[in-house]
């Protein structure tokens, strides 16, 4: 079987769990789908006799045998969006598998493992990289404690009673850290190259902005008599759009992905708004451009509604860039194999960004169709995730 035609075969088994009727994937970090997903890997893994091992976090990582020191760990997750797409993070741990199928048919010994990171994906309580940052100490308890869904359950309640612990033992032994991902972004497919090299990953802040006003009777009050928060909180969204438009130039970027209003119903004035904002860049100063812009417009926008408003920050990373010395070499790889790459910033989020500290880090791009990703429409072509593995097994094991 050719190696497009087995990744077709696992995605083909992995794609029937956590898809909804719209044929978008739900699979939430920390809940039973992503724990089905991880159980489907390691099913697959085990037909090709890999081993597997579950860490104090529920990460789990397959490998070979090959030893347990100074291994190359290759990462990614399989949980997803709500309503997202079926090929961010997954196509980075079939990469994993892919790579240790190939080093144990050539019995090479190559340390490999392929890590499956827990809860990636930040659209749930405000915080990435869960399962990443946790083993290399990036995140404590507080934090866990903090951060809380819609139902206000906090995370570190979800964790640990799910079993898992929530200061677990730092992972060591790792001699490189690498990852697969689709591009996200259309630069790839414009310039009609198969891979990239990224050189950096932005950092998001994501915080929480409320707004309180008067939750009034919307027939008996008076246009001059309101204090409507929901308003107050459309001009911050609008005015967040153009303090991140003004830093397009640093690539910085700027959203508002959540608006929670109370009680949010047609006759009455809304009382209570919740916005969730993610604000990144790659350039620290011009993100903290952004973030001082919005908190003071909020605070300005509260002063002249007579609302009060609470600005809470949930998460806050810094971008990375990647070990310099492992971007030539993932490069020169490429030029040996004669697949042309383009050396590019990430502007999503990446388990890669928490090992830098701990090893070098190197990642590849594959392009994904018009750049979608977090929607069901999100698509990379099976020969660019081949083409990007022969790079990954290239590198970990160069022909003479
Ligand atoms: C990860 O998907 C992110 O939000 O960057
Ligand atoms: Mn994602
Ligand atoms: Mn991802």
């Amino acid at each position: 079987m050719t190696d497009a035609v087995l990744l077709e075969k696992w995605f083909a088994i992995l794609n029937k769990i956590g898809i909804n009727e719209d044929g978008s994937a739900s699979r939430l970090g920390y809940t039973d789908k992503e724990d089905a997903m991880i159980a489907a890997v390691v099913g697959i893994a085990a037909e090709y006799g890999l081993k597997h091992y579950a860490d104090e976090v529920g990460n789990v990582f397959i490998y070979n045998g090959s030893g347990e020191d100074n291994y190359t760990l290759i990462g990614s997750h399989v949980d997803s969006v709500v309503q997202g797409g079926t090929f961010d993070g997954v196509a980075g741990v079939l990469a994993g598998l892919l790579t240790l199928k190939k080093i144990g048919e050539q019995n090479l010994n190559i340390p490999v493992k392929t890590g499956i990171f827990r809860m990636e994906e930040s659209s749930v309580f405000g915080i990435a990289c869960v399962g990443s940052k946790l083993v290399t100490g990036n995140i404590d308890e507080a934090a866990l404690k903090k951060a809380a869904n819609a139902d206000g359950v906090s995370l570190y309640e979800i964790i640990t009673q799910r079993g898992y612990k929530t200061n677990p033992a730092k992972i060591k032994n790792i001699k490189q850290y690498l990852e697969l991902h689709i591009e996200q972004g259309r630069v790839l497919e414009a310039k009609g190259l198969p891979l990239g090299i990224v050189n950096s990953i932005a950092a998001p802040v994501r915080m929480w902005v409320k707004f309180t006003g008067n939750q009034d009777h919307s027939g008996a009050t008076p246009m001059d008599l309101r204090k409507d928060s929901l308003v107050g909180a459309a001009e911050l969204i609008v005015a967040l759009e153009a303090f991140g438009r003004a830093e397009l130039a640093n690539s910085s970027v700027a959203t508002t992905g959540i608006v929670r209003n109370t009680p949010n119903v047609f006759n009455v004035v809304p009382g209570e708004t919740m916005l969730g904002l993610d604000i990144r860049g790659i350039d620290k100063a011009s993100r903290a451009r952004v973030l001082n812009e919005t908190e003071q417009k909020a605070r300005n926008i509260a002063a002249e509604r007579g609302l009060k408003c609470e600005i809470t920050r949930v998460s806050e990373s810094d971008p990375v860039m990647l070990d310099p010395a492992l971007q030539k070499s993932l490069l020169q790889t490429a030029e040996k194999l004669g697949i042309p790459a383009l050396v590019m910033p990430s502007g999503a989020g990446h388990d890669a960004m928490f090992f830098t500290e701990l090893c070098p880090v190197g990642m590849v791009f594959i392009p994904c169709k018009e750049g979608i990703s977090h929607n069901k429409e999100e698509h990379a072509k099976i020969e660019d995730i081949v083409t990007g593995c022969n790079v990954l097994f290239e590198y970990l094991h160069p022909r003479a």
